[in-house]
């Protein structure tokens, strides 16, 4: 997630914007740059890379000036280049902006602005910001900017600098985090606490809507419209390492919380709104429901009618999401899909053509094996498909097309919200094929798409009653052994939920598919083991009960997930959690947030160092 810092004062700007910019480090980033107006000029010193590669350009070349911005960027719209990275300018470099966030109507914004003689540097959606703001320029700076926000739409926290009007900094937040930090004769603008937690402990935590007019004694918070805001001081009492996480003891935790935004994010710009159009004889356009675009995909639309065979190769959690990406193509579809381990695929000779597509998961898109599958498929003559959350990684580069989780960097070495964003990725991808394909409804598609947009509330509403899981993490997480079961798509996300547990609390733990323990499992089912049951899936719902009698007939303790309105469940086993209802096909969104949240309040249990589990890595470069 990009990282944004400013100042204001009577002090040098660039020593406060690299220092902030380097306690931002943590977040992940791929180029940095910073602003500032030296008294004639607004001087600008970016680049591709470390904060270091800065730092050495502006060795002997540190600027003056007292007022300045600063920017570490994780790549959303174009690469990671010294092009693309922030701050960006108008024509003349009279306008300056840092920008966190995605704006979604930026193409269109950009031809208008291109049309009218704009000349654009980056292949960013950002650069559109300070044109716009040269656009509606006309003296007065706060103006311009309220115009400006007026025509942007997505997410962002924005910060303005103006030659001109070289006494202020103008910030605004929608749906990203903007901080001010408030000093004696100086003030502070930060993504993040972080950044200014050794300056000042005072801060404003900008709200949506809300404007900030920063001079270098002075803050204004206003809305919108001008209207001021009488906003409370917050008084930051975290330690450092503390604010790095959110406030939030781990980053695992910090990560799982920030599940609805990430999902949010990531599906921006792929929902679109269809308005009835009088001649338009296409039935599945024509009434005023929504579509998936996928406007970064260039495959033309037939594309998916020819190709003949789908792969999806991935590793760990990702290949427990591709399993999911099986069940929503082929249902939704209707094409055969099959899913490999990167580490099997390639040494299993598989059958490959010009009409096969391979999908490629894989949040850092640097895991080797992943790496490896992909150019064996290519080499083969298959099209590719990655789908990653980081712009510029080598599986992107490598990749025909490329797709994005936009869930920000994920620290925490087990995995949680990059899961869950490529589940909503594999979700609307099947949901495309299948407009393509003409295989679903009208009517089921527009009722897929209002279900998918209420997930990220839905999962907010999971994450905001923890405590019965805290308990059953006490009560059980000094088990040796822990069983998932599940059928269809709650078995797949009992794989998911065991691997959580076993990688960061060291407890044994085995996912089934519930009708499968007669055949072997059912023979470690003894009293008081745990056992942890999903029962969401209506098509096969009788049968998982008749599996959770047969382990609650050998004495397990049982812990049901089941979706509200379900009163069937806790007739027979011990303890149930609910989640909030909605199609069965969505419901692995929601079933996964308690199964993570058990592991890692297992994990704090046992006293296991949560974020760096023993033997494990972020990232396996190695096979
Ligand atoms: C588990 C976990 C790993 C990764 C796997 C693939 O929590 O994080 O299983 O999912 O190593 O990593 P990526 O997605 O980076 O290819």
């Amino acid at each position: 997630m990009c990282g944004i810092v400013g100042y204001i004062g009577d002090k040098f700007a660039a020593p406060f914007l690299l220092d902030g910019l380097t306690k931002l480090e943590y977040r992940g980033y791929d180029s940095a740059g910073i602003a500032v107006f030296d008294g004639k000029e607004i001087f600008i010193e970016k680049t591709v890379g470390r904060l270091d590669a800065l730092k050495d350009k502006l060795k002997n070349n540190l600027p003056n000036g007292s007022i300045g911005i600063g920017h570490t960027r994780w790549a959303t719209h174009g690469r990671p280049s010294d092009r693309n990275a922030h701050p960006h300018t108008d024509c003349h470099g009279d306008f300056v902006v840092v920008h966190n966030g995605i704006i979604e109507n930026y193409m269109s914004l950009k031809e208008e602005l291109i049309a009218k003689g704009h000349v654009f540097k980056s292949e960013t959606d950002t650069e559109v910001v300070p044109h716009l703001v040269e656009e509606y320029y006309q003296g007065n700076f706060i103006a311009a900017v309220r115009e400006v926000l007026k025509r942007i739409e997505g997410s962002y926290s924005l910060v303005f600098m103006s030659k001109a009007n070289h006494d202020e900094l103008i910030c605004a937040k929608q749906d990203n985090p903007l901080v001010v930090g408030i000093g004696e004769g100086e003030n502070f603008i930060a993504s993040d606490i972080p950044a200014i937690i050794n300056r000042t402990r005072s801060t404003y935590i900008l709200n949506d809507g809300e404007i900030a007019i920063i001079k270098k004694d002075s803050v204004t918070i206003t809305d919108r419209n001008g209207k001021v805001i009488d906003k409370k001081i917050f008084h930051v009492s975290w330690n450092a390492e503390a604010a790095e996480k959110g406030g939030y003891e781990h980053f695992m935790l910090k990560e799982i919380n920030e599940q609805p935004k990430a999902i949010k994010d990531t599906m921006r710009g792929f929902i679109k709104q269809i308005r009835p159009a009088k001649n338009n004889n296409d039935e599945r356009i024509a009434q005023d429901g929504s579509q998936i675009i996928f406007p970064e995909l260039k495959w033309d639309p037939a594309f998916f009618n020819n190709i003949n065979k789908i792969y999806i190769v991935a590793c760990g959690t990702a290949y427990h999401a591709g399993l999911v990406g099986k069940f929503y193509i082929e249902k939704l579809a209707r094409m055969l899909v099959e899913v490999d381990l990167a580490s099997e695929f390639r040494y299993r000779d598989p059958i490959i053509d010009d009409k096969t597509l391979t999908i490629f998961i894989s949040q850092s898109g640097e895991t080797s094996d992943t790496l490896a599958a992909m150019k064996e498929s290519k080499q083969r003559g298959a099209k590719t498909l990655a789908i990653t959350n980081v712009i510029g990684s080598s599986l992107a580069r490598e990749a025909d097309q490329v797709l994005y989780t936009i869930a920000g960097p994920e620290i925490a070495v087990a995995s949680t919200k990059a899961y869950t964003t490529q589940l909503i990725l594999m979700f609307m991808l099947a949901l495309y094929m299948s407009q393509l394909r003409n295989t679903l409804s009208t009517e089921r598609t527009r009722e897929l798409i209002s279900l998918l947009k209420k997930i990220p509330s839905q999962i907010s509403e999971t994450l905001s009653d923890v405590e019965p899981i805290k308990t059953f993490a006490q009560r059980y997480g000094f088990n040796e052994h822990v069983f998932y079961i599940g059928r269809s798509l709650d078995y797949d996300v009992a794989l998911e939920g065991a691997l959580k547990l076993k990688e960061i609390s060291y407890i044994h733990a085995e996912a089934y598919a519930a009708g499968e323990l007669k055949h072997g499992t059912l023979a470690l089912i003894i009293e008081g083991v745990p056992v942890i049951a999903l029962a969401t899936q209506k098509s096969v719902y009788d049968k998982t009960i008749s599996n959770i009698k047969e382990v609650k007939a050998r004495d397990a303790v049982v812990i049901g997930i089941a979706a509200e309105g379900d009163t069937e469940l806790e007739k027979y086993i011990d303890h149930v959690i609910y989640v909030p209802n909605t199609d069965e096909l969505l419901i692995p969104l929601l079933t996964v947030v308690p199964l993570q949240l058990l592991a890692y309040y297992a994990a704090i249990t046992r006293g296991c160092d949560v974020d760096k589990p023993r033997n494990l890595a972020k990232s396996v470069t190695v096979e």
